[in-house]
């Protein structure tokens, strides 16, 4: 999604033609995992599609995210929603988040950031998520994957190729997946609670946590 948010003015209409408008129902489901008052973080906020979704069901956001011209936007839409006092943005790469404290949010949450990120960064943020969440806490996590099935990996490069072309014409556009993420996630310690993929298991949705009540 990088060349994307170069135009970060086309990155709404983009995501939406090249997750074929899956993106707002999978952000919705997600969301239903939050309460009022929750401390929430939403890594890689971008033009801030979760961080809003989140502060109308009256949690407190925080919206982090490398790219200036991305926060730029979300920041303006700030007065459209009229929340100005439960959400910030914060311009802020993941290699920074050890700067909040241990057990600080009761969701941390993340669209489509994670398969942007290097192996490297991806281990420090399971990490550094796993340190930051409360106890009760859920992590959310929705975002591209590259499936385990060969002729699922085939089906999906063989679909894709109209939809990437198309995308790139509207919107100069492309996009990435993750590997074996659900392996990171364990490794670091942290547990999925439940996983929910597409038909061609090219994109997941999440909830992970910190403790097994069981
Ligand atoms: C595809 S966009 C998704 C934005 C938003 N979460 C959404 O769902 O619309 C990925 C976002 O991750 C951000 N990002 C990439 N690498 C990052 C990093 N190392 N630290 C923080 N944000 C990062 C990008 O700047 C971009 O805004």
């Amino acid at each position: 999604m990088k060349i994307l948010e170069s135009a970060p003015y086309r990155y709404d209409k983009g995501i939406k033609i090249l997750t074929l408008g899956k993106i707002d129902k999978a952000y919705d489901r997600l969301i239903e995992n939050i309460k009022k008052d929750d401390k929430v973080l939403d890594i890689g906020c971008g033009t801030g599609m979760l961080s809003f979704r989140a502060v109308l069901k009256e949690a407190i956001v925080t919206g982090i995210d490398i790219n200036p011209e991305m926060l730029e936007i979300a920041k303006k839409r700030i007065d459209e929603f009229e929340v100005k006092d439960k959400i910030e943005f914060l311009e802020m790469g993941v290699a920074e988040i050890d700067r909040f404290e241990n057990d600080s949010f009761d969701i941390i949450m993340s669209g489509l950031c994670f398969s942007e990120l290097s192996e490297d960064e991806i281990t420090f943020t399971l990490n550094q998520v796993r340190r930051i969440l409360s106890k009760d806490g859920k992590f959310l996590l929705a975002d591209e994957i590259k499936s385990r099935s060969i002729i699922k990996r085939i089906m999906n490069w063989l679909l894709r190729i109209p939809l990437v072309i198309i995308t790139y014409i509207l919107t100069q556009t492309t996009s990435r997946a993750l590997k074996n993420i659900e392996k990171r996630i364990s490794e670091s310690g942290l547990i999925i609670q439940s996983r929910k993929s597409n038909f061609l298991d090219n994109f997941v949705e999440m909830i992970i946590i910190k403790e097994d009540k069981k």
